[in-house]
């Protein structure tokens, strides 16, 4: 427990970086499982190369007849599961949904972007109807620049953040080259040179600011929940 989704119909949002940054970062903390369900398999390709942390296990999904019994193996045996989604919506995407403790929904502050994140929102309260349960979700901005915002970008944004019925992260995932090297080089931010990579103390805040909201939604969302639900 708890099983953590990012999902995005629109490929290229983020997810599978900022759902490998989290996972990488939580293992520090605790044993984590990624199930990665691309069947272009980003996760497992970056898993076999060296540096991955041991307290991170890699599941590569099968197909959505699989998904269901590869969650809840992984929630039986780690604390934290995390689940990378492919860039289209799916039976796999509900299913994964329907299972999950929170939803986070990564967008690059575009507008088809934002059109895909809104679609996946309707598809989450479609899936909390025919569960019969709450399933919370936050958008996350991800690839955002470090300096000023541009006039899009911030119209994107407010659209969100404004809205009181939509959770949002504080913490946004800044685009910088060492979250993408990692796919190219392998292994985590965290084992990458100082001396060869600019900026890698902010690199590392970035993360670890995402992982600690992270934690601080999955807890106000136990409290939160009915006591049925916490078992
Ligand atoms: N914060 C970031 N900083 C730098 N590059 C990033 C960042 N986030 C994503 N990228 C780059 O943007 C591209 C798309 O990111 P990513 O693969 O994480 O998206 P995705 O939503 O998983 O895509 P898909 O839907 O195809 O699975 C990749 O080349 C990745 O390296
Ligand atoms: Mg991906």
């Amino acid at each position: 427990m708890p099983v953590i989704t990012f999902a995005n119909s629109k490929g290229g949002s983020g997810k599978t970086t900022s759902a490998l940054l989290l996972a990488c970062a939580l293992s520090e903390q605790k044993p984590t499982t990624i199930i990665d369900a691309d069947p272009r398999h980003p996760v497992t390709t970056w898993s076999k190369m060296d540096g991955k942390p041991s307290a991170l296990t890699v599941i590569t999904n099968e197909s959505e007849r699989t998904i269901l019994d590869e969650i809840e193996s992984a929630a039986a045996k780690d604390p934290f599961v995390i689940i990378d989604l492919e860039g289209t919506a799916s039976r796999l995407m509900s299913y994964a949904i329907s299972q999950s403790d929170l939803v986070i929904i990564p967008l690059k502050e575009q507008q088809q972007d934002a059109m895909a994140a809104l679609d996946v929102i309707q598809e989450i309260h479609r899936d909390m109807k025919a569960t019969r349960r709450q399933i919370p979700y936050a958008v996350l901005f991800t690839q955002s620049r470090a300096a000023v915002k541009s006039r899009t970008a911030k119209h994107i944004a407010s659209q969100f953040r404004d809205n009181p019925k939509i959770d949002t992260f504080t913490v946004e995932i800044v685009e910088r080259d060492a979250y993408a090297a990692i796919f190219t080089i392998g292994g985590t931010v965290r084992d990458m040179n100082p001396s060869k990579v600019n900026g890698l103390e902010n690199a590392l805040g970035n993360i670890e600011a995402f992982r600690d909201e992270v934690i601080r939604k999955l807890r106000v969302i136990r409290e939160d929940a009915p006591a049925s639900e916490v078992a």
